[in-house]
C-alpha cells in the first residue's frame, strides 16, 4: 500500500500548513490508518512518512542507521534535487551546516559551538535579554490598544536576540529579517523573493540559491574582520575555531552562520506569535498563567508543542532496517513528521486542546537524538523572559481580525496575529 494521494498531496502542501486544520486531519487520518507507510507524490521519489511519536524518536535515536547528509534534509522533487546536484558538484544541499552531516563531522562541528548553547553558559546572557524583552514591551504599549503581535513583536524580539549572540549590528536586522523570510517562505507569494511569480523548478533553485549567495557574501565580510577583530561573540568562535586542528571549510563556515542566523529566530518568532494567538482564543489559559507566572514554562513547552514550526526534516537509510515491524530498505527515505508527533493520541491526551497545564509534556519538536536543536535552551530561555515581562504589564489580549499563517512545508508559523489588548 502507499498514501492515498490525496493525503500525500496534503501533507507537502505548503497552504495545508497554512490553513493547519487540513494537515492536522490528514496527519489523523495516516496515524489511525496508516502510521508508517510511503508516500508518492507526483514529481517525487518515495518516501516513508513517520508519524507516530514512538517511530520520530526511534529514528532520531539510531543516528548511524538514518542518516541527515545523504540525501537532501528537506522534501525536494526529483527535478530540484537534479539541479541543486548540478550546482553543487553531486551533492544534494546547497550548504553544509549541521543538519546536513553525519558522524564524524556532526560531532566534531558541532563541539565547536554546543558550549555556548548550554544553560549554564546562557545565564550570562538573561540580563541584556531582559532588557531587550522590556524593550519590545514598552514598544508595544506604544501602538495603544492594538498591534500585530507577530510582526511588531514576535518576529523582531528572537531576531535581534540571536543577531547579539552571532554579533551582527543592528542596522542589518532588516536584511537577516527578509533573508530568512526569503528562505523559509519560498513557496509564501508574500515572502518569496519571486514577488509570487509562477517559476519553473529551476528558477525556484536558483532563486534560493540567490538568497544563500546573499547570505554567504554578507558572512564572508563578517569572518574577515572577526580574524581580524576577535569578539566576545559566536562569529569570533566560527571564524577563529578548528576542527580537528584546521580551520573551518568556507561552504562550513558559511553554513553554520547560515544555520544561527535563520534557525535561530524564525521557528522561536513562529511558537511566540502562535502562543499569544492561543492565548487570546482561550482566554482561561491567559487567565490562569496572568494570575500564576509559575506556568510560564507550561505555556512555553505546550507552545512549542502547538505550534511546531519545523514541519518535516528528512532522514535517508543506511542499511536495511526493521521499524515497527515495516521493512525499510538502504537508501529509503525518511520523513519525519513532527506536527504529527506533537498530536499523537498515544502521547498526549486531548492533543488538539491547548493546555498550559500539560505534564508530562515531551513533545518532539526540537527533535532529539545526536541532532537534537541545539538553540533549545536559548528558545526557552528568551521566551521566558519575554512572557515574565509581557505578563507582568498585559492584563487582557483579543484577536482583531483573523491570524493568518506563512505557506512552507518546512519551517513555518503565524505571519500574522492582529491583537486588541490592554497593558498598564
Ligand atoms: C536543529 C527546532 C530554535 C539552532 C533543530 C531541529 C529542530 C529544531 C526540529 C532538528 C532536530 C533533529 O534533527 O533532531 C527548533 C525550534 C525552535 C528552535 C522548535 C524554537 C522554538 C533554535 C534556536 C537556535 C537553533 C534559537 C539558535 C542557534 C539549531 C541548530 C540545529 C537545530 C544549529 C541543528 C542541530 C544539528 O543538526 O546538530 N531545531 N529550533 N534552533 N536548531 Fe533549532
Amino acid at each position: 500500500m502507499t498514501i492515498p494521494s490525496d493525503i500525500a498531496q496534503t501533507i507537502i502542501d505548503p497552504r495545508a500548513y497554512a490553513d493547519g486544520k487540513q494537515v492536522d486531519d490528514a496527519f489523523a487520518w495516516l496515524r489511525r490508518e496508516a502510521p508508517l507507510e510511503q508516500a508518492q507524490p507526483e514529481g517525487f521519489d518515495p518516501f516513508w512518512v513517520v508519524t507516530r511519536h514512538a517511530d520520530i524518536l526511534e529514528v532520531e535515536r539510531q543516528n548511524e542507521l538514518f542518516h541527515n547528509g545523504d540525501r537532501s534534509t528537506v522534501l525536494t522533487t526529483i527535478e530540484a534535487d537534479r539541479k541543486v546536484r548540478e550546482m553543487m558538484g553531486g551533492s544534494p544541499h546547497l550548504v553544509r551546516s549541521l543538519v546536513q552531516m553525519d558522524n564524524p563531522d556532526h560531532m566534531a562541528y558541532r563541539r565547536l559551538t554546543q558550549g555556548s548553547f548550554v544553560p549554564q553558559n546562557l545565564r550570562a546572557l538573561e540580563g541584556r535579554i531582559r532588557e531587550i524583552a522590556r524593550g519590545f514591551v514598552d514598544r508595544m504599549a506604544t501602538h495603544g490598544d492594538r498591534c500585530d503581535f507577530a510582526r511588531d513583536v514576535a518576529f523582531l524580539y528572537p531576531l535581534h536576540v540571536i543577531m547579539e549572540v552571532i554579533g551582527v549590528p543592528e542596522s542589518d536586522e532588516p536584511r537577516m529579517l527578509k533573508l530568512t523570510q526569503e528562505l523559509f517562505g519560498s513557496a509564501d507569494p508574500e515572502l518569496s523573493r519571486s514577488g509570487g511569480a509562477a517559476q519553473t523548478t529551476d528558477q525556484g533553485v536558483d532563486t534560493i540559491q540567490s538568497v544563500v549567495m546573499d547570505f554567504m557574501l554578507y558572512f564572508n565580510a563578517i569572518t574577515e574582520d572577526r580574524r581580524i577583530n576577535p569578539r566576545n561573540d559566536l562569529a569570533s568562535v566560527i571564524a577563529n575555531g578548528t576542527v580537528n586542528g584546521q580551520p573551518l571549510g568556507h561552504l562550513e563556515a558559511m553554513s553554520y552562520y547560515i544555520i544561527a542566523a535563520t534557525a535561530g529566530h524564525d521557528t522561536t518568532s513562529s511558537t511566540t506569535a502562535g502562543a499569544l494567538w492561543a492565548l487570546a482564543e482561550n482566554p482561561e489559559q491567559f487567565a490562569k498563567v496572568k494570575a500564576n507566572p509559575a506556568l510560564i514554562p507550561g505555556l512555553i513547552e505546550e507552545s512549542i508543542r502547538w505550534v511546531t514550526p519545523v514541519k518535516h526534516f528528512m532522514r535517508t537509510a543506511t542499511a536495511d532496517a526493521d521499524l515497527a515491524g515495516r521493512k525499510i530498505a538502504k537508501g529509503d527515505w525518511m520523513m519525519l513528521s513532527y506536527p504529527s508527533g506533537n498530536r499523537d493520541e498515544a502521547v498526549f491526551a486531548d492533543p488538539f486542546k491547548f493546555d498550559v497545564e500539560r505534564t508530562p509534556n515531551k513533545h518532539v519538536a526540537f527533535g532529539y537524538g545526536a541532532h537534537v536543536c541545539l538553540g533549545q535552551h536559548l528558545a526557552r530561555m528568551e521566551m521566558r523572559i519575554l512572557w515574565e515581562e509581557l505578563f507582568a504589564r498585559l492584563e487582557s489580549v483579543e484577536l482583531d481580525g483573523a491570524p493568518r499563517n506563512m505557506a512552507a512545508s518546512f519551517v513555518c508559523g503565524p505571519k500574522s496575529v492582529p491583537i486588541r489588548f490592554k497593558m498598564h
